[in-house]
Parts: structure tokens; sequence; C-alpha cells
């Protein structure tokens, strides 16, 4: 099954990944690429898309890349340097550009795109904060009957990243995710609970090191140094690479398994805002709209990775 896709991010070490991964798996029909601040600034983020499209030669050919919000809906913009670096891709010498953003906002594009094509086609796969998405669904309302799907890396129902609850793209825009998720469409969270399983290894590092190419050669530079940020700062072995999960659901849904829970974003503790709360109290709901990611199949996971890396 193709999937038409909106990947909007904020690269990011492992969105680069999530892109490559779209880029490199016939099954993913890009239609752009929208930006949003979060790991870096907006212009970082923007620039380094750019940079992945350019690696990825013909793949990424004609990929437009859409800047969006440059600040969270409400609150004040808190970059993660620590772990992505100056430019947000550091560890890396970034590609030379060959394509400029395109004019149209992220926000635009997104709306315009969904409207245009016949419902249920278009999946929005967000990787970063969730400004850009929030504002297309409250530009546009009908988005919500007429997406395919959400499926959001961000959250957890465990644990956080930033704080002890909240994870970096919900807690990032608290307010966005509170919106998205409590719209009338399909949302997957791949939050932690499952990105934390998606390690690589060096086992991981050797394989896709063995590829031999520029992108490989590339993607190696970019885990080795989020492996570094992550045992620096998270006191992680190997580091998770979050993004991709996403992709990899679409491309083969057994990777991960999943629960079908109702879905929340606290907006007002002093603690805890940013903690997404799944209800997973009692038998798994029949119709609930929302599911979380529980568990991935690392071997099937980064098989797809290596397999697409492989392609580019
Ligand atoms: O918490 C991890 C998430 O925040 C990932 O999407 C990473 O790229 C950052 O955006
Ligand atoms: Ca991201």
């Amino acid at each position: 099954m193709s999937h038409q896709v909106i990947l909007d991010c904020d690269p990011g070490h492992d969105d680069a990944v999530a892109m490559l991964l779209a880029l490199g798996s016939p099954s993913i029909d890009l239609l752009g690429v929208t930006t949003v601040a979060g790991n870096q600034t907006l212009a970082k983020v923007t620039r380094n898309a750019l940079s992945v499209l350019a690696l990825s030669g013909h793949a990424g050919a004609g990929v437009g890349v859409y800047p969006g919000c440059a600040r969270p809906l409400v609150r004040e913009l808190a970059v993660a340097e620590d772990i992505h670096g100056e430019s947000g891709l550091d560890g890396v010498e970034l590609p030379v550009p060959t394509a400029a953003p395109r004019d149209e906002h992220a926000v635009d594009f997104i709306v315009r795109t969904v409207m245009k094509r016949p419902p249920g086609t278009v999946t929005l796969v967000p990787t970063g904060p969730l400004t850009n998405i929030a504002l297309a669904v409250r530009r546009e309302p009908r988005l919500a009957g007429r997406v395919r799907e959400v499926v959001l890396m961000g959250g957890g129902y465990q644990r956080g990243n930033t704080t002890a609850v909240a994870e970096f793209n919900i807690r990032t825009d608290p307010e966005a995710a509170h919106i998205v998720v409590n719209e009338d469409w399909p949302v997957t969270m791949v939050g932690l609970d499952l990105t934390h399983q998606a390690l690589a290894t060096p086992a991981v590092e050797r394989e896709i090191a063995g590829i031999g190419s520029p992108v490989s050669d590339f993607v190696v530079g970019l885990l080795g140094f989020f492996r570094q940020a992550y045992q620096r700062q998270q006191g992680f072995a190997d580091p998770p690479v979050h993004d991709p999960c996403t992709i990899a659901y679409l491309l083969d849904p057994g990777v991960l398994t999943t629960r079908r829970a109702p879905l929340d974003v606290e907006l007002r503790g002093e603690l805890t805002a940013g903690m997404t709360v799944a209800d997973l109290r009692g038998p798994e709901p029949e119709n609930c709209r929302s599911q979380v990611a529980v568990c991935l199949d690392r071997e099937r996971f980064w098989s797809l990775v290596v397999s697409a890396l492989r392609a580019l």
C-alpha cells in the first residue's frame, strides 16, 4: 500500500533519518516537507531539511520544503542544542542545498494539499512540535475529516525526556499538541515508550556503514554525534532514533504494536505541562480514534531503514 505523506519536522538528527527512510522507500509518496521550530530555529531546521534533500539526490529532487512556524503558539521556543548541536545537525558536513525553501507557508501548503486531494488519502507525519499541524486544522477545520491519519512522534504514556513526564515535541508546544490530539481524526502517538526501543546500537551502525555510500556515511556521522549527545545528556549507551519509527509504521504496520486509548495533553500543571495522558485503564476501547505505540520489532525496523539507505 502506498502512502501520500506530508512530513512536518524539525531536523534534527532523527528527523533526517526519517526523511531518508521516506525518500528511500518507494511506497512513500512524499508530497512535501514542512518545517517547524523545535530542535533548532526555523531557519536552521529548514536549511537542514534542504541539505538532506540535496544529499538524497534524485529521490529528493522536486520535493518542496515549506517553512512553518518560528515559535510555539503560546510559549517561548527552547531549542534542543544540547542534543542536536548549534546547527541542529552537528557531527556531519551539511550538503549544500540545491533548492530554496518554497514561498508558501507550511500551514497553507498542508491545507491546500489535503483539501485538493480525495478525502482519506493524505497522512500527516509530524516529528517535531505540533505548531504547524494545530494551526492548519484551525485554519481549515475540514482537515480533520479529510486527513487519512496523523502519525506523530511525540509524548509518552510512561515518562518524559524534557521533564520527568513531558517529551520534547509536546513540551515545546503543549497547546498545539492539545489541539491536535483533541481533533476528530485518527491519531497514532509514537511516543518515547516505543522510540526508546529504536536504539542505534554499534551493530546497527556497522550495518549502515557497510553500505558505503555518501548517504550511509552521512547517517553514520549523524549517529556518532547523536550517540555522544545521548550518552552525555541522558545516559543512554546507544541513541534512540525516534522519528523514523513513524515512517516505518506506515511502511510496515506490523513493525510495532499499538493499543487504542483516549489521549489528552496537560496544559496547566506546573510540574506536568506537556504531559501526554493516555487512559490505559480497563479493556481496550472498541471505538477510539487514538492509539499509542507500545512494542517495536527492532529487526524489522532497522531492516526498513537499511533498505531505504541502500536504495538512495
Ligand atoms: O523527544 C524526541 C523528539 O524531539 C524527536 O522528534 C527529536 O527530533 C526532537 O524533535
Ligand atoms: Ca524531531
